[in-house]
């Protein structure tokens, strides 16, 4: 049976959603990285990492407009950026024209075998259903040369070994436990080598994490 082409995928409600909410976003995390010294932390050991293992480029996996692709090109780390919504694409090419920004899904990378020195995806796994996140982490691992690094950030949750949905803002997301998502990066390959976890900070409401991951020979 063909299905009802009229019924939105999920992939669709997060595109159509960040689509609308792209302009709103872009204005809420003006000035957040100066905020976050955490943030600004994990980034500066991904990016020396990255530096000292060559010349390479990084790609910033559901970049939105662009805020962390930019930070990580002025820690001298040539990035570039790839997300799913137009609109995020059409903001991010805008603040940035110096830099290079794609439509794309993480799904389906259009990126070679071994293509990038290092990836980002910063709080933009977490719309995806867990059951298709291993998938992910696999395309991760496949575009991603050897002695390459990966950094992910997202929402965590304290109870062990899960993985549960929360009224995101903008549309259903998910938070992990650190040990379920390292796991799952372990069986896609990779070697799992720093964790950090924060509490929330007064205005949030969960645990934020970060994981450090790079593909071994
Ligand atoms: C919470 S925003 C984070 C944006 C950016 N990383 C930042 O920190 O400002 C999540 C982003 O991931 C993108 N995204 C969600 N699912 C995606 C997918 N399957 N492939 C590519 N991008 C995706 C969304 O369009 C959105 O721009």
């Amino acid at each position: 049976m063909v299905g009802n082409r009229n019924v939105p995928t999920d992939v669709d409600i997060t595109r159509n959603a960040y689509d609308d909410i792209a302009g709103v976003y872009t204005e809420f995390v003006k000035g957040h990285l100066d905020r976050a010294p955490h943030d600004r932390a994990m980034l500066a050991v991904f990016a020396e990492l990255v530096r000292a293992n060559g010349s390479g480029a990084v790609a910033d996996i559901g970049c939105g407009p662009g805020r962390m692709t930019a930070h990580l090109h002025s820690l001298g780390v040539p990035t570039f950026g790839i997300d799913l919504s137009p609109e995020m694409i059409a903001i991010a090419r805008q603040q940035y024209p110096e830099l290079s920004f794609e439509e794309g899904s993480m799904e389906q990378l259009a990126l070679g075998d071994a293509s990038v020195r290092g990836l980002v995806a910063w709080y933009s796994l977490i719309h995806l259903p867990p059951e298709r996140v291993p998938d992910v982490l696999n395309e991760f691992y496949r575009v991603l040369e050897v002695e390459g690094h990966a950094l992910l950030a997202f929402f965590a949750t304290h109870a062990p070994d899960t993985v549960e949905p929360f009224d995101h803002k903008v549309t259903r997301a998910y938070r992990w436990s650190v040990e379920r998502l390292a796991a799952l990066l372990r069986d896609a390959g990779f070697t799992v080598h720093t964790r950090m976890i924060r509490e929330p900070a007064p205005d949030e409401r969960f645990q934020q994490a970060y994981l450090l991951v790079s593909k071994l020979r």
